[in-house]
């Protein structure tokens, strides 16, 4: 009888041979972002199926593991997308368990508009009233004066993300947070890997989230996940996430509590099951080892692809800078080291072109664009038909001009020099044109 490893071994040189045949061929233009993988990420996932286990089990916890000893936080909880994350960090600061300093119905939480739609969703899904500031150009980031004065006696937490990996100014915002006792959440899916002040962006807010979808720095397919570094806030997201309940053993697990049939909590009769007792409102937002163990595959080539993303956005900038006449090129944060996600331009007021007319030229010419998120979230459909209670706290002048002038290029591993000499040649071409 065979082994198991000489199996493995066997499947393994098969995949590799699929692999070169058939899923590593060249593609077509420029992606504006996508997974970077090879055989090995394939071979994770099968290694992970044959386990027979499949739901969340041992790749998971290794994951976890391994991505606390990365960003430097104590507690890392694995969830099924980075939108799913979103909505548990906010979920977990409703918990009673926060006594006082939960988050209620009516409480307002400052964010931006130029925002992706589930970084501002948990707020309005908690009842509390999104507070909207408007954000600098060049950065994407919340405007700094704005923040100030956008603070009330109402003002309970700050969520915010690092736009397209540029982080926004965290020192501002913590001083403020500290001074006014506001829980910080940074959405850091699109930043992995992003510095500030020399620190892994993801261990400065209460709550941090990531999403691990293939545009972003590192895949699972789908996932997410919650980082903090507050046992408290750790153990209640792990409750919400698994289905609201008070019993910790993980997956397969029984009786780690040792008292099973010995507890007695809300109105239920002592000694009822605690794999049943449930103490907050849960949902179950759980990954799968099979796609986490993707995740693990390519944290082992994250630096790499970090190291890729900031080569391609400096050579973008830096051949981009001869048309600053008619674009205003991204700037990183003072203070920060971005992993980029994406090269953003805006339109500059005097263009004699407008944005659509530049990124169907683009398209045509097979270099992948896309706007920055939901431009000014209060204008989409979703806003309007259900009418949703927001505050503005002074204008959206800039967000309304990224919604109408603003979209970004790829700087994805996927992206050689080449391709990058090839997007700033059909540039040029398309500004002599008009
Ligand atoms: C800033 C930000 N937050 C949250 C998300 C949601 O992540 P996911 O697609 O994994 O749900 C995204 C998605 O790209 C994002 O860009």
């Amino acid at each position: 009888m065979k082994t198991k490893e000489e199996i493995k071994k066997e499947i393994y040189s098969q995949i590799k041979e699929y692999y070169n045949l058939y899923l590593s061929s060249k593609r077509d233009g420029v992606p504006v972002s996508g997974k970077k993988y090879d055989e090995e990420e394939i071979m994770s996932i099968i290694d992970a199926a044959l386990d027979g286990w499949w739901t969340e089990g041992r790749v998971t916890e290794e994951f976890e593991k391994r991505f606390n000893e990365y960003l430097g936080t104590k507690y890392t909880i694995v969830v099924n997308s980075g939108s799913s994350a979103n909505l548990l960090a906010l979920k977990v600061l409703t918990s009673p368990k926060l006594k006082e300093k939960r988050l209620k119905p009516g409480d307002e939480i400052i964010a931006v508009a130029a925002a992706f739609p589930t970084t501002v969703n948990p707020i309005i899904e908690c009842g509390c009233i999104p507070v909207f500031c408007d954000v600098d150009m060049e950065t994407y980031n919340i405007n700094i004066e704005q923040f100030k004065k956008a603070i009330t006696p109402k003002t309970r937490a700050v969520f915010l993300a690092h736009t397209l990996g540029n982080p926004f100014n965290i020192e501002e915002i913590k001083k403020e947070c500290e001074k006014h006792g506001l829980w910080f959440i940074e959405d850091s899916c699109d930043a992995l890997g992003s510095k500030y002040n020399g620190k892994r962006i993801g261990t400065f807010g209460d709550i941090s989230t990531f999403s691990f979808y293939p545009a972003h720095q590192i895949t699972m397919g789908e996932g997410g996940a919650l980082c903090t570094n507050n046992p408290l806030l750790s153990k209640i997201a792990k409750s919400i996430r698994d289905w609201g309940r008070d019993c910790w053993c993980g997956t397969g697990q029984d009786n780690t509590c040792k008292m099973r049939f010995k507890w007695k909590l809300g109105d239920l009769p002592y000694g009822y099951d605690h794999k049943y007792i449930y103490s907050e409102i849960g949902y179950n937002l759980k990954n799968t080892d099979l796609n986490v163990a993707i995740g693990l595959s390519q944290l082992d080539k994250l630096e790499e692809f970090v190291r890729i993303r900031k080569e391609n956005f400096n050579l973008l900038s830096e051949k981009l800078c001869k048309f600053d006449k008619y674009f205003y090129l991204p700037r990183a944060e003072e203070n920060s080291d971005p992993s980029w996600f994406g090269f953003l331009i805006t339109l500059k007021e005097n263009c004699n072109f407008n944005r659509e007319e530049l990124i169907e030229y683009l398209n045509e010419n097979k270099i992948g664009t896309r706007l920055l998120f939901s431009g000014n979230v209060t204008k989409q459909p979703y806003f309007i038909d259900n009418k949703i209670n927001y505050r503005v706290v002074d204008n959206l002048t800039n967000t309304d001009k990224i919604m109408k002038d603003t979209f970004w290029i790829g700087v994805c591993p996927l992206i050689s020099r080449k391709d990058v000499e090839y997007v700033v040649e059909k540039i040029g071409s398309f500004i002599k044109e008009h």
